[in-house]
């Protein structure tokens, strides 16, 4: 698996300033995870630490974020050198985790679309189930399984726009270009149904497995028309997930 997001570290982290990354992925990701005070939390693929920072914030005791690319873990490390939060940033495959601790919470936002086959899901899966205590839950954000991307909308006025490389089918990539105000940047996702992330979870050990809609924020609608959001919030390109480990 490639470590393809070192050349783009820094224009990843600053895609998180797009108004929807807020006012819909970290309000419903807040939303799932609820009360976190006190809790240990692992941040798997945490980038840069944009989420593992957050978390720390909403008053996790323990926090921890892995992720595959080097560069966004060394930017994760700069940031807490330069703002002491207490939390350990590893360079680790997610599906491969080493760690011995087991985790009251688990985050993977925009982990689970890095698997290119069912087989890559699974390991995953089970890499994160193992991370979590008995009765743990998983709270994830994710490439939405249940959107055709052949006739995705426009997504050009919220800072980005997807589009498809090859025939629909499992393993098929997604790329996003997202826009930036000096430019743009693209990543790439791949598509694998909503079956096949059930039976990925399940197979884990996670006895609840449930896709959750996006929320939008009621601070969306200070600057915006409620409209603004109708094409993002009536075809999500990405979609939650709440699950609990049995
Ligand atoms: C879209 S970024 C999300 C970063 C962060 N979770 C956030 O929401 O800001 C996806 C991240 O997944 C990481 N990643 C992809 N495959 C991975 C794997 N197998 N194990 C760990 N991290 C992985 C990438 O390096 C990248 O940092």
């Amino acid at each position: 698996m490639t470590t393809d997001y070192d050349p783009i570290a820094d224009d990843y982290k600053r895609s998180k300033e797009l108004p929807w990354r807020g006012f819909i992925e970290r309000f419903t990701l807040l939303n799932l995870m609820g009360n976190i005070e006190g809790k240990s939390v692992l941040d798997v693929a945490c980038g840069e630490g944009f989420y593992t920072r957050m978390l720390r914030e909403q008053g996790a005791n323990q926090v921890t974020g892995i992720d595959i690319s080097q560069g966004m873990i060394d930017l994760a490390r700069q940031q807490e050198k330069d703002n002491q939060l207490g939390i350990e940033y590893v360079v680790e495959d997610a599906r491969e985790l080493t760690g011995e601790h087991q985790y009251d919470l688990v985050l993977a936002a925009w982990l689970f679309n890095y698997a290119r086959t069912a087989e890559e899901l699974s390991q995953m899966c089970q890499s994160v189930a193992k991370a979590l205590k008995p009765a743990g839950r998983l709270v994830a954000v994710n490439c939405n399984p249940a959107c055709d991307f052949r006739d995705a909308p426009s997504y050009r006025d919220y800072g980005f726009e997807t589009s498809l490389v090859g025939p629909w089918q499992e393993g098929t990539p997604i790329t996003w270009r997202l826009f930036l105000s000096d430019g743009h940047f693209e990543i790439e996702n791949y598509h694998l149904s909503q079956a096949t992330h059930d039976f990925a979870l399940k197979s884990a050990g996670f006895t609840t497995v449930e896709w959750k809609p996006p929320e939008l924020s009621p601070a969306a609608l200070k600057d915006n028309a409620p409209s603004h959001w109708d094409t993002i919030m009536n075809h999500p390109p990405f979609t939650f997930l709440e699950c609990i480990k049995g």
